[in-house]
């Protein structure tokens, strides 16, 4: 009776070694928002596309948001200088989104961080954006203050060169915003979707994620 007990014991054990061996073994989507704060077509991705997404296949990305888009950067004698397109609030804005981001190793966090600010913004754009930063750093676990230190500082300016330095070398070159690679790669066709992206990540992902099945909208 103790023998038959061990075996299944042994089983058991055997089996979830290879359901946890084959888990490892998941497929990973890397997916690359280069966006800007203030473009209605961002806050659209962001909020109704990519969130919700995640919120589902999450655990087969990995994330990678870069706020700088159409900004434009050059240097002087007296350090950087840049222009965003929609002005110097969504500079502002994706200093403390950048800001927020470098504070965080968590995909979870980030999008979650990105997706508050985003949300706030689209709800009430008139709002201050200190008290926005207030309400949605806490998912960071940084105080408010110390994002708008950075974002107004020059760790902000730091982080929109680098940031301006990433979004330069896509190759081909980005033509607008939001630009959305996935696995390093975008092309005319994945960009017409971008209003699908639970369709485009299922489908890379061969439907692996069990959110993938019955999806109302195939595509490609
Ligand atoms: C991140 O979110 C996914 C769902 O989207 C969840 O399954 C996972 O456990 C979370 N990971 C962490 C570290 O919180
Ligand atoms: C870059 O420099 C030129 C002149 O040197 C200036 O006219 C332009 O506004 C600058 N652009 C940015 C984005 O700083
Ligand atoms: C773009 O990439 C997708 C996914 O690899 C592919 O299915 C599609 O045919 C490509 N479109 C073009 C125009 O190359």
């Amino acid at each position: 009776m103790i023998r038959n007990c061990l075996t299944i014991i042994a089983f058991i054990f055997v089996a979830i070694n290879i359901k946890c061996a084959y888990e490892a073994k998941k497929q990973t989507l890397k997916v690359s928002l280069y966006y800007e704060t203030l473009c209605p077509f961002c806050m659209a991705f962001i909020n109704e596309q990519l969130y919700p997404g995640y919120q589902k296949i999450g655990d087969y990305l990995d994330l990678e948001l870069i706020p700088y888009g159409n900004a434009r950067r050059n240097k002087s004698n007296d350090g950087w200088m840049i222009e965003c397109q929609h002005g110097p609030k969504e500079c502002l804005y994706n200093k403390i989104e950048a800001c927020g981001l470098a504070r965080n190793e968590d995909q979870n966090v980030s999008i979650s961080f990105v997706y508050c600010i985003q949300k706030a913004i689209q709800m009430d754009p008139s709002a201050n954006y200190k008290l926005i930063t207030k309400k949605c750093s806490g998912i960071i676990g940084v105080s408010s203050t110390e994002i708008i230190k950075c974002a107004e500082g020059e760790e902000g300016v730091e982080l929109m060169v680098k940031n301006g330095v990433k979004t330069d070398a896509v190759q081909p070159e980005i033509q607008g915003v939001p630009t959305v690679l996935y696995n390093d790669y975008y092309n005319d066709t994945l960009e017409e979707y971008n209003d699908n992206f639970l369709g485009i990540a299922c489908k890379l992902l061969n439907d692996e994620p069990n959110a993938c099945t019955n999806l109302e909208n195939e595509i490609l």
